[in-house]
């Protein structure tokens, strides 16, 4: 059971984000769930969700003014959401690829993944904690990767997806060493998914082993009990998608 009342999703319109938008819906207590989107034309599953509870909103992580929308939007309802995530996030993008080698890095593909993986959840954080509780519980989830932990790191290559994960991480736990001030029953949490069957996923899919690609209702699941089962002490953990931390 989760316990959520007012919830946010940022990055809902496929993949995890909607598996975790579509999950919250189905719980009874939750009375309200913002879900961002970017484009209308890849957000027709979230669109179709008949439920006066969801409220949609148009952003764009990596756009500044679109963040601070979000937070208007929800602010505008005098709502106080206790549970926030970011799904947002890329891997790779029209002509970005994750680089095999040092020659492949490009500093605008390099610029890109820190602005969408690593600065747009910050500058989201920075736009909506102040609407979370200050003196109840609540949760302020990111996901990250497995590929960000730089004490994992034996096999190379993905430098810039690495790295702004990697950063997302660090932005996260500077986060809750500052919120145990502001908000002392809020927890943050960088999450490792899984390798989980998505766009962002599927042309790497044939390197995963049998049994361990994950459908994205699997590890919605699984998101929403780490969340559920964090306690504030734990706030500012890197975490595996069974609540296991993850070396730095
Ligand atoms: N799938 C995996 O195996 C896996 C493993 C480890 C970590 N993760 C992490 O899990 C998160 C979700 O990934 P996924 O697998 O669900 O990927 P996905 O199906 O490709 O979904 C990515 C989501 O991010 C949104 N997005 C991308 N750039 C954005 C931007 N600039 N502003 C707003 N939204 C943006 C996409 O929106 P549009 O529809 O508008 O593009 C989409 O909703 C990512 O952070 C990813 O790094 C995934």
């Amino acid at each position: 059971m989760f316990n959520s009342r007012i919830a946010l999703v940022v990055g809902a319109s496929r993949g995890i984000g909607l598996a975790i938008t579509r999950q919250l819906l189905r719980e009874q207590a939750v009375q309200r769930v913002y879900a961002s989107y970017r484009h209308p034309g890849t957000a027709t599953g979230l669109l179709e969700i008949n439920d006066e509870r969801l409220q949609t909103i148009s952003a764009d992580v990596s756009d500044a003014g679109d963040v601070q929308r979000i937070a208007a939007a929800i602010q505008a309802n005098g709502d106080h959401p206790d549970f926030v995530i970011n799904a947002a996030g890329i891997l790779h993008e029209h002509d970005l690829q994750p680089e095999k080698s040092l020659n492949q890095c490009r500093q605008d593909s390099l610029m890109r993944l820190f602005m969408v993986n690593s600065i747009g959840p910050l500058m989201l954080a920075r736009a909506v904690i102040p609407l979370m509780p200050r003196n109840q519980p609540g949760h302020f989830a990111v996901l990250s990767a497995m590929v960000g932990s730089i004490g994992d790191n034996r096999l190379g290559g993905w430098y810039g997806y690495r790295a702004s994960k990697a950063a997302l991480n660090q932005f996260m736990r500077t986060l809750a060493v500052e919120c145990r001030r502001s908000h002392p029953q809020l927890c943050i949490t960088a999450i490792h998914p899984g390798t989980t069957d998505t766009a962002l996923s599927e042309p790497f899919q044939s390197n995963v082993k049998p049994g361990k690609l994950y459908t994205p209702s699997l590890s919605a699941a699984r998101i929403l009990q780490v969340v559920s089962d964090a306690q504030a002490e734990q706030s500012g953990h890197f975490v595996n998608w069974d609540g296991k931390p993850i070396p730095w």
